[in-house]
């Protein structure tokens, strides 16, 4: 279904181990477009970049992560960011430290990150984990000084959220999770992107469901958990939050377990 095609020969070896990671075919470079077809989608490999490809005619855009795009940099004056950074709790202390339990394509902990939020980031898919470690790696060796110092914030840990051992969740102080892939977008070439994603990945069947993943997250120790809802739906596993944030098309669902305290020494 998926195949990892490197676009030069000098991306041969990375798509070949790339490959072995996602446990696909890695093609030759200047494969006949007619063989590409045959598969539903492809991981293009271009140094620093992969982006992933549904094949055919009337495909949508490819899927990558790019930091400094223009969407990204719109992103950062979106409508939710105010209520992302006051549901997390920005404006209480800059430095907070976040856990990211389903980071995504890395959105919305970009936007942390550049709050001043050091984030680390967690997500359970390998290909998404993959384009997300692209996506930093190209931002850490961007020129742009903004973009480098941002992505300096954020660490990439690949895995399922639930298994994160406690040295890594030590000193944590917010767990952000949002957990489904959103069926609405104001932007088709958006929707068009996720749906992309959700066709290629596995199914979840067998893996920590939302309200599992909600459950975990409100027994760990930290000072808040932050859950990102569609506007309209229900109360996750029917826990009441402590406060809710009501956006446009989204909320944030906010409980609070004990007050945000000042950074230790050398946090
Ligand atoms: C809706 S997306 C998150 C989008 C993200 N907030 C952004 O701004 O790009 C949900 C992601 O969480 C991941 N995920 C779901 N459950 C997880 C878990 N238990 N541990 C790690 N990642 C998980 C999924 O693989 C998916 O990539």
């Amino acid at each position: 279904m998926l195949a990892v095609v490197p676009v030069s020969p000098g991306d041969q070896p990375k798509a070949q181990r790339l490959a072995q990671e996602l446990q696909t075919v890695a093609l030759e470079p200047a494969t006949d477009p007619r063989r590409i077809e045959q598969f539903f989608s492809v991981l293009l490999v271009s140094g620093h970049r992969i982006a992933l490809q549904q094949c055919g005619r009337n495909a949508p855009g490819a899927v990558t992560v790019d930091f400094g795009s223009a969407g990204m940099r719109h992103r950062r004056r979106g409508g939710n960011n105010e209520d992302l950074g006051k549901a997390v709790g920005v404006k209480k202390r800059s430095n907070l430290r976040v856990l990211d339990a389903t980071a995504g394509l890395g959105r919305d902990s970009f936007v942390l990150a550049d709050m001043g939020c050091a984030v680390t980031l967690c997500e359970r898919e390998p290909l998404v984990a993959l384009l997300l470690q692209a996506g930093l790696e190209a931002a850490r060796g961007s020129d742009d000084e903004w973009l480098r110092m941002v992505s300096t914030r954020m660490q990439l840990v690949p895995g399922d959220a639930t298994e994160l051992s406690a040295n890594l969740l030590e000193g944590i102080d917010v767990i952000y999770l949002d957990p489904m892939f959103p069926q609405r977008t104001q932007s088709a070439a958006v929707k068009k992107e996720m749906a992309l994603l959700q066709r290629v990945l596995p199914s979840t069947e067998g893996v920590a469901q939302p309200e599992t993943l909600l459950r975990w997250a409100l027994e760990q120790s930290v000072a808040r958990i932050v859950l990102k809802r569609p506007r309209k739906a229900p109360l996750l596993d029917d826990r009441k939050p402590s406060h809710s944030l009501q956006g446009k098309s989204i909320r944030f669902d906010v409980f609070v377990k004990r007050a945000l305290e000042p950074a230790s020494a050398g946090h």
